[in-house]
């Protein structure tokens, strides 16, 4: 998940520790490095801490005044020593680092295999660095090999590559993962993050995606993947102090993250594109169907469960994973099927909660963030969420990336079970693939939302009502602001108004609705009619123009499927509630009394 190159007059390993270090902020669980000296290689990599590592592999004895570290954070391949990077080819000539998904890794490992490559890892990275070995028999260099090879990839990738017969650079490739490089006086850096060379330089030259960088000590020259074309970079001084450096100059991680959702989103769809299908089949023939998560996983769970419903016509119960161990107990068997959502895989209720299925003989699927967390070794099955390390307490991107995974899961399922037209399934999917481009539509709200915010700190209680599948969205907007803003909030159904909620409502209370256009717009304008004529404050979110009419300010928000509605409509009540935590001066980062993981029942 950290990247760090350097190439000059000093110890190579030195300033790669180092920078290391800077980068561990970002979460790992693997650590390598790769050195050159008389153009030998030198490797040295393992699971575990930087410090520990450092001392029982000797990292900071490494020859040579160029090289490349990394912190892995697994997407693919258990975190091991092996599947630690960098990755060779079969030659020991090239090494590279990785950071991303490589969506067609399969198909081409297997065109690879075909030709006489053998693997040591699992990992995605491994196949690159042989195609790039490959591409070498017909180029004329090894950068127009590099650029034939990375051509053919498919997915997110960040990549820090050395190659032996060329003592006097490295390489660094961007494309949807972010890299970024220090210009220094006689010597060079490139890295994900600024935080990694900011100790050095300042300077920096940040790659965009479709681009890479040749660097020498003295030299730097960025061009276009696609043509291999000069571009012209600007080099920026950066003013960040090293803490701002580490949020890449956000103030809290929370709204870092919140960012990176159309980053996360388009990861979560390489990463799952390749063996999504594969899922659906072996899990198309069971009818009863659970999920069980706690706290935001609990939310997407019940948007898994509007989907299912509407595109493979399954009708799963959700239940959190707590009350599922004592109720659900006797009524699981070998036809029922437990989906369980954990981001960490480590929450306790959870995985009590999975143990007790699969003891019961239950097929057990586990959606999951972290890559070798215990959720994945009880369940029988994983999909990864791909959304990278989060820090801040309140889940925001692994919460958009669970639903990612469940859309593209119900759609798939949908298809082998043929509940749904083969036309409108390829439009969802294709429609999904526009996700993150919404999501970046609806962060530019980020300013008014901030505004609204300044206007409504002070309120004391807040509701948040929806229908069908914005329910959960209802839901999910209130717990990110109890979370972190400590301000009451209910989110329900809107149906549920009348039934008593309305009673509390009288002047200036806000009321959020989640309105998007589709069966249950009208009945929704009804109920926002029945809480203004109660005094409340309307902040409607929906794409439909006559919302003016009846709300005192509308999140305008871009059209879309229904069903891909939960995973757009909740960025601004995350972004509202950061900025109503801000103000009223709490660390959305770190909320009293929570934690990022519960590992208590
Ligand atoms: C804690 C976190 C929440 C998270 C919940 C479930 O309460 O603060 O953000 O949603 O645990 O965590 P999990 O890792 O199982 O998704």
């Amino acid at each position: 998940c950290g990247i760090i190159g350097y190439i000059g007059e000093r110890s190579a390993c030195q300033v790669i520790v180092k920078g290391l270090k800077r980068l561990e902020y970002r979460g790992y669980d693997s650590v390598g490095i790769v050195t050159e000296e008389n153009g030998k290689l030198h490797i040295k990599k393992g699971a575990g801490r930087i410090d520990e590592l450092a001392e029982k592999l000797g990292l900071l004895e490494m020859p040579g005044k160029r090289g490349i570290g990394h912190t892995r954070w697994a997407t693919h391949g258990v975190p091991n020593d092996v599947n630690a990077h960098p990755q060779t080819d079969c030659s020991g000539k090239i090494a590279l680092v990785h950071n991303g998904i490589i969506e067609n890794y399969g198909e081409i490992k297997e065109e690879l295999l075909a030709k006489g490559h053998r693997f040591e890892s699992d990992t995605d990275t491994e196949v690159i660095a042989h195609l790039i070995e490959e591409e070498l028999k017909s180029s004329e260099s090894f950068e127009e090999a590099m650029r034939k090879a990375l051509l053919k990839l498919k997915g997110s990738f960040a990549l820090g590559i050395i190659y032996t017969e060329e003592p006097d650079r490295l390489y660094f490739v961007r494309n949807e993962s972010p890299l970024v490089l220090g210009i220094g006086e006689g010597e060079n850096f490139a890295a994900s993050d600024v935080p990694a060379f900011l100790e050095y330089t300042n300077r920096a030259v940040f790659l965009d995606d479709g681009e890479y960088a040749v660097i020498t000590k003295d030299s730097h020259v960025v061009k276009k993947l696609s043509t291999g074309e000069v571009i012209d970079k600007p080099v920026y001084e950066v003013e960040w102090t090293l803490e701002m450096a580490e949020k890449a100059g956000y103030p809290h991680f929370m709204l870092k993250e919140i960012y990176e959702q159309p980053r996360a989103i388009r990861d979560a769809i390489h990463g799952n594109a390749g063996v999504i299908e594969d899922v659906a089949k072996e899990i198309a023939k069971y009818d009863k169907i659970f999920f069980v998560a706690m706290g935001t996983s609990y939310h997407a769970a019940l948007v898994g469960k509007y989907l299912l419903q509407r595109l493979a016509k399954k009708v799963p119960i959700v239940e959190e994973a707590s009350e599922f161990r004592y109720e659900m107990e006797d009524l699981i068997d070998e036809n029922t099927l437990v989906i369980a959502i954990t981001q960490s895989g480590e929450t306790a209720d959870t995985l009590a909660a999975m143990k007790l299925a699969k003891a019961r003989g239950a097929k057990v699927l586990a959606i999951v963030n972290v890559v070798g967390s215990m959720a994945t070794r009880i369940a029988d099955l994983t999909l990864y969420t791909h959304a990278g390390p989060e820090i801040g307490v309140a889940a925001t991107k692994t919460y958009t990336t669970q639903l990612t995974v469940l859309t593209m899961l119900a759609t798939a399922l949908a298809r082998v079970l043929g509940t749904a037209s083969e036309e409108y399934l390829n439009e969802l999917e294709s429609k999904l693939k526009e996700v993150p481009e919404l999501v970046e539509k609806v962060l530019k709200h980020d300013g008014a939302l901030r505004e609204l915010a300044e206007e409504l700190k002070e309120k004391r209680d807040f509701f948040y009502i929806g229908r069908s599948i914005g329910v959960p969205t209802a839901l999910e907007g209130a717990l990110k602001l109890k979370e972190i803003s400590y301000i009451h909030a209910e989110g329900l159904s809107a149906g549920e108004l009348k039934h008593g909620p309305l009673a509390l409502l009288e002047n200036g209370v806000p009321v959020v609705a989640i309105a998007p256009s589709g069966k249950t717009f009208d009945k929704m304008v009804s109920n926002i009619e029945e809480s203004k004529a109660r005094g409340a404050y309307i902040i409607a979110l929906g794409d439909n123009e006559s919302l003016k009419r009846v709300s005192d300010v509308l999140i305008e928000m871009p059209p879309m499927d229904e069903l891909l509605t939960p995973i757009v409509y909740v960025v601004p009540l995350q972004i509202l509630a950061y900025h109503l935590a801000v103000l009223r001066g709490n660390d959305p980062d770190k909320p009293r009394n929570l934690a990022k993981s519960v590992t208590v029942e």
